[in-house]
């Protein structure tokens, strides 16, 4: 098992990665002892993962009083009417301060279920066990919990750290050919704004990571958290180097809501911003033509992304939606940019025939 360390102070937690975790009792007791506190167990799962898992999940608890919510599947169900279903639960069976929430199954899950720790009676403890890669490698990771808003994409939230985080590899079997590429395009994100050899390193690899070769991904994902672990414990808000990890999402998110959430994977909208994040890095001078089209050509034939946005998105629409990103500063779009592969820098100062002339690139991109 190879173990990544949040430090926060009093707050820090521990991932714990590897093949099998949630059938190693060696960990459920140290686990059970002393990473959670004593009380109750609400298992957080939704109809897909539940079937998979639950099971394997109750018994990593035996001994505590364990009990399960199952939602609705999909990011259009990552609502505050969700949220609520966890409330009534709770409330209706009288759970108090000392329950643990457990969110087993993929960003969706593990938003939802941490933005309701972190309001149920003023906040509760919870804990991750992502279940697809992306969650594994992002969001699983670093407190961001929350859910949508039909104006905007995680528009409502908390940052809320949990108490752990168990990273089982082996759930990786059963999860869809398309997420597996999502998320190792999510991966690649890690390789752009820090670090160049992890970037050319994924990009040789791909073939056995896209079949999720166990040991490469167990390294793959400790690597990830590291850096992710690092950007937080620095700047744990988002006021200063966090906001790198948005590498894409300025553009991504635009296209997530205007398309309707649940038609693109999270992990496809934001290689398709990282792609026009390249494109405006050409443009105004940062990155070279030929790196831009490195990374599309990795995003493209590698991890099989999209790299066209939807033609029906409008500029007019992509700039009404970008001013509602978390990262406007009074009224000032501010993009994650690259300077180089391996170099992300938020930029606030971007002309606007430049964004333009990305946003109507279509199929030109990066070209
Ligand atoms: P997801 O949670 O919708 O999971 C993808 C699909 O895989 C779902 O249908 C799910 O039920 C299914 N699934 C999950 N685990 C499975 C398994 N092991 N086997 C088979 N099927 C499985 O999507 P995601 O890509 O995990 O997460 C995307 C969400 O995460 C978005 O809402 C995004 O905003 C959020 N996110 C949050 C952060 C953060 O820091 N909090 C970071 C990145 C992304
Ligand atoms: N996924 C971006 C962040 O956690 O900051």
């Amino acid at each position: 098992m190879l173990t990544v360390e949040v430090e926060l102070g009093e707050r820090s937690y521990p991932i714990f990665i590897g093949a099998g975790l949630l059938t190693e009792s060696e960990l459920a007791a140290k686990v059970g002892a002393s990473v959670l506190r004593p009380g109750k167990v609400v298992i957080v799962t939704n109809e897909v993962v539940a079937p998979l898992y639950l099971a394997k999940l109750e018994s990593f608890f035996a001994g505590r009083d364990c009990a399960s919510i199952i939602l609705r599947d999909g990011e259009e169900h990552k609502t505050l009417a969700a949220v609520s279903e966890i409330y009534e639960f709770l409330l209706s069976n009288k759970y108090d301060r000392h329950t643990t929430l457990v969110a087993l199954g993929g960003g969706v899950i593990g938003d939802i279920t941490g933005f309701a720790a972190a309001t149920y009676l003023r906040g509760i403890d919870f804990a991750q066990v992502p279940t697809t890669l992306l969650a594994q490698v992002d969001s699983s990771v670093g407190g961001k919990t929350g859910v949508n808003h039909p104006l905007g994409k995680n528009m409502i939230g908390a940052f809320y750290q949990p108490r752990c985080v168990i990273a089982d590899t082996d759930v990786l079997k059963t999860l869809p050919e398309r997420e597996v590429k999502a998320g190792l395009a999510e991966v690649t994100k890690y390789g752009l704004i820090r670090d160049r050899d992890f970037f050319e390193w994924l990009a040789s690899h791909a073939a056995a990571l896209n079949d999720c070769d166990p040991d490469l991904m167990a390294q793959v994902i400790q690597t990830c958290c590291q850096v992710k672990a690092d950007v937080v414990a620095e700047d744990e808000r988002e006021t200063g180097v966090r906001a790198l990890l948005n590498l894409g999402h300025t553009f991504g998110h635009a296209i997530e809501t205007a398309s309707g959430y649940g038609t693109w994977l999270h992990g496809e909208t934001v290689a398709m911003g990282t792609v026009m994040a390249a494109d405006l890095s050409a443009r105004i001078g940062w990155l070279s033509q030929q790196d831009a089209q490195f990374i599309r050509r990795v995003l493209e034939e590698n991890f099989g992304m999209p790299v066209v946005p939807p033609a029906d998105i409008t500029t007019e629409r992509y700039l009404d939606l970008m001013a509602s990103d978390k990262k406007t500063e009074a009224g000032k779009l501010r993009f994650v940019l690259l300077r180089a592969i391996g170099e992300g820098v938020v930029a606030s100062d971007i002309e606007l025939d430049q964004l333009t002339s990305t946003l109507e690139a279509g199929d030109r991109l990066c070209e």
